[in-house]
């Protein structure tokens, strides 16, 4: 059985202020569910791969959010980063642990921070990849049919000419600006990247060393996973060392030998109010209200009143209202995605 690895150490800023550095994204409810996203991406996984297979791998500061949030795994299955620094590091450390466990492991990496709609085909999917990794060095990744020039995705091309559904991948491009996602859906032959990855742990160490060879030294050179202060001071020094680069654009980019599967199983990472508004259901006419909101002649609206707090709504059109603990964001929907800019100079930005 793969491993099955579940990033959980991002920050979720696009959801701003209702992700904070304290608790984002992957650790809210966001769909009203019941489960946070993290707990929805465990939930998916189990019906089919055993719990001690599961590892999650997030930074120091989220370690009782995800022990309160999965109760059920062991602590070990718990990897902790001293510091954030990327998808690269991140995977790159389990995957020198899992070679410790078990040299011929498989890998299937999942964010903590999407949802997925049709588990079936989900599975079918994994099944899929699961067999093309089994194929010489070969790192697979989930591809999405896309349906929008989402801004907020990486975009996976593939090469063209043959009826496998296992295609090799051309290029990667990384959240291009609204001209080039417009051109990309045109085009016909690129994906959104899921983030999900299906790899042997051998073929994604032969990766490191080829395309990041620094880390691959740092790496081999300790023993990270022992009990004890040095594993606390190895993992420091380690990752003052190692680049603040994702998975991505540190060795996906570079590989040669990168393929992709399409994923036709209903996804969204929900990264953007403007994406979770369009996952939920209008409850109020065209809006969306939650928490002790009223609206009053309001028209394509998403209303978020926080916690002990009556949000009254008058004559707006298109906006958000994201109201939480101590900050309050109104804001047009298409705009929310400037609210770095706004917040320039402001304090509580986290
Ligand atoms: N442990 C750990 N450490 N996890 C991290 C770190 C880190 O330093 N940084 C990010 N993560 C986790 C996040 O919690 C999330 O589950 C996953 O890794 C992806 O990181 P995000 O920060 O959410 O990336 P993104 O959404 O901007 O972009 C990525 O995901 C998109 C799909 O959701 C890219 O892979 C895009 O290409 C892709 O389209
Ligand atoms: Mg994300």
């Amino acid at each position: 059985q793969p491993y099955i690895v579940i990033l959980a150490g991002g920050l979720g800023a696009k959801l701003w202020p209702e992700s904070r550095h304290s608790k984002p994204k992957q650790f809210l409810d966001l769909l009203g569910t019941g489960r946070t996203l993290l707990q929805m991406t465990y939930d998916r996984f189990l019906p089919k791969f055993s719990k001690d297979r599961f590892l999650v791998i997030t930074t120091k500061k989220y370690l009782n959010l995800v022990k309160e949030q999965l109760p059920e795994l062991d602590e070990q299955q718990i990897l902790l980063e001293p510091i954030r620094r990327n998808t690269a590091a991140s995977l790159g450390l389990v995957a020198y642990l899992i070679r410790k466990l078990d040299p011929d492991a498989e890998v299937i990496v999942s964010p903590s921070d999407q949802v997925v709609f049709n588990e079936t085909a989900f599975f079918g999917v994994l099944d899929v990849a699961l067999q093309a990794s089994r194929i010489g060095h070969r790192l697979v990744t989930v591809g999405i049919q896309p349906h929008s020039p989402e801004t907020g995705y990486g975009y996976i091309q593939y090469l063209e000419g043959t009826t496998d559904p296992v295609k090799k991948v051309k290029t990667f491009t990384e959240k291009p600006d609204l001209a080039l996602a417009q051109t990309f859906l045109e085009s016909g032959d690129f994906l959104w990247n899921s983030g999900i990855f299906i790899w042997k742990n051998e073929s994604f160490i032969r990766a490191i060393e080829l395309h990041m060879p620094e880390m691959a030294e740092v790496f081999e050179e300790g023993d990270p996973y022992f009990e004890g202060p040095e594993e606390a001071a190895f993992l420091r020094k380690a990752y003052s060392l190692i680049k603040n680069i994702s998975v991505n654009a540190g060795i996906l980019v570079k590989s040669d030998d990168v393929y992709v599967v399409t994923g036709n199983f209903g996804w969204s990472d929900l990264g953007t109010w403007r994406t979770l508004f369009e996952f939920k259901n209008k409850n109020h006419g065209s809006n969306v209200a939650e928490g002790h909101a009223l609206l009053f002649d309001a028209e394509n609206c998403f209303v978020k009143a926080g916690p002990n707090r009556l949000v009254v709504v008058q004559g707006l059109k298109d906006y958000l209202v994201a109201d939480s603990e101590n900050v309050v964001l109104i804001c047009k929907i298409e705009e929310e995605n400037r609210f770095r800019e706004f917040l320039n100079g402001a304090k509580d930005k986290g």
